[in-house]
């Protein structure tokens, strides 16, 4: 007999579990009944009525031992808690940046940061939108310009950098509105609504010399900074022997401040901050926290959260940690794209994203293909996922609904929370549901809130 030679290695969980939380498993029946008293939308389903959720990665990330013992180390001191500076060590050893303002999460940032930059009429491009991101812009009186490169609305091509930001649409918006129009480009890192897609060094670094050139700020949306930066590790050239976390530094050296939602790459359940270089905008965004937030020593955050967002950044920046976490992921679309699924590829790295006007080519996008999507594959498994398609992306100021070019259902993976074997009963589940997918139907829009309307919308069947 031939000698077996072992080539393939695996990745596995660089850690091993000490506490479990069972799952409620439902029934068929109980899950058509749950789904219509939530109006087909997957935010207003209870948790418990849920059995795998991949709603969201924010917030829902399995804390690590120390950082469980970091809680207990919360000084919840009203002003100058020690939490407070061991965050602003880590965010200065990690990320770089000079000055830190807490915020209870990354829409707190946003809010502020809007607030201290934009004035009414200004522009401000990015790497395409985020739903809060882009309200926060457009409530300080500001308008978002997508400069993202036009494969990232093709869920189908395979570049391996769609988050890239095009400099031909930038420079041809400066040429427009003129760079005094411009507070800041916003730069996403693993675009959430393209799909988890990275942006690659090389991009970033000839932005800031065409930004430079024009006296216009870098503004780094680092939500997911960390697992961007395993994306450059593993496809840029020059960056296979760089760690994580000199990438990750990197890229924030790029930049002139940023917002993070900590609740993702930063591994907390509640937390973000705003920090910047520029002591004029610091003191500004200092003052402002306080009238929105809380001291800012605390940013609404109490000071235990603080400690555990500063072990969690540590964390974040691990290798391991960063290669189990999106083999995971990236084992869940390879499992996806076998059973001939279609996926927003190359594979993104929070989450697997279906692409609903592909797999449901019958329903017009008016009747929210992905939000009927979510809806059948929670009623098949209890498997809860969300829409990220024309209800997400709401409406223009005008009153016109978005029609964005991705339709999408998002899969997305908690850190350090499932197994394997929860990926593949999530596999199962997504390969009956398409074997039958002529039979779902579309939906209507019965109950429409003003701001973020996927949070609360409520639909019926068609
Ligand atoms: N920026 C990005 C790229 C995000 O994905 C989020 C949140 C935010 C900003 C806002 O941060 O929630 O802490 O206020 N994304 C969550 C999600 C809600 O499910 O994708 P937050």
């Amino acid at each position: 007999m031939a000698k077996k030679t072992i080539t393939k290695r695996s990745w596995a969980e660089p850690f091993k579990i000490k506490m479990v939380e069972l799952l409620k498993m439902t029934t068929p029946e109980q899950r058509l009944k749950s789904i219509a008293a939530a109006g087909y939308n997957t935010f207003l389903l209870k948790s418990e009525d849920v059995y795998i959720d991949l709603l969201t990665d924010s917030g829902t990330n399995a804390m690590s031992d120390r950082q469980w013992a970091g809680l207990m180390l919360g000084d919840e001191a009203y002003a100058g808690s020690r939490n407070y500076y061991h965050l602003e060590t880590a965010v200065k050893k990690f990320y770089g940046y000079k000055y830190l303002i807490p915020t209870h999460q990354g829409r707190g940032a946003e809010n502020i940061l809007s607030k201290c930059m934009i004035k009414p009429g200004d522009i401000i491009p990015g790497n395409m939108y985020f739903t809060t991101t882009r309200l926060h812009q457009e409530l300080a009186g500001g308008i978002f310009e997508d400069v993202i490169i036009d494969e990232a609305h093709d869920s189908f091509n395979l570049h391996p950098f769609k988050g890239n930001i095009d400099l031909n649409k930038v420079e041809a918006i400066i040429k427009k509105h003129g760079a005094a129009k411009i507070p800041y480009i916003c730069v996403a890192t693993t675009v959430n609504m393209a799909g988890g897609q990275p942006i690659a060094l090389e991009n970033l670094k000839a932005l800031r010399k065409l930004t430079e050139k024009h006296g216009i700020k870098i503004i780094l949306d680092m939500t997911r900074v960390a697992e961007n930066a395993y994306f450059i590790q593993q496809r840029e050239k020059g960056y296979s022997n760089k760690s994580i976390a000199a990438i990750v530094k990197e890229i924030c050296s790029l930049t002139d401040g940023a917002t993070m939602s900590a609740k993702k790459d930063a591994l907390v359940n509640i937390g973000g901050f705003l920090a910047v270089n520029d002591k004029k905008v610091f003191e500004e965004a200092r003052n402002m926290v306080v009238i929105y937030e809380g001291l800012h020593t605390y940013g609404g955050l109490a000071g235990r959260d603080m400690e555990a967002m500063a072990i969690g950044i540590e964390e974040s920046v691990s290798d391991d940690h960063m290669a189990a976490r999106v083999g995971q992921v990236i084992y869940l679309g390879e499992k996806l794209i076998d059973a001939g699924v279609p996926i927003v590829q190359p594979i993104g790295g929070h989450g697997v994203f279906i692409d609903a006007k592909k797999f449901l080519p019958h329903v017009k996008q008016a009747q929210f293909p992905a939000q009927a999507l979510a809806a059948a594959i929670y009623t098949d498994s209890g498997v809860r996922t969300m829409e990220r398609g024309v209800v997400s992306a709401g409406r223009k100021a005008n009153g016109e609904n978005y029609f964005p070019k991705l339709e999408l259902v998002r899969l997305t993976i908690p850190r350090r929370v499932y197994t394997q074997a929860h990926m593949d009963v999530i596999t199962e589940s997504i390969e009956h549901v398409y074997s039958n997918r002529k039979k779902i139907k579309g939906l209507q829009m019965i109950y429409e809130p003003k701001y973020l309307r996927f949070f609360q919308a409520r639909f019926k069947p068609i």
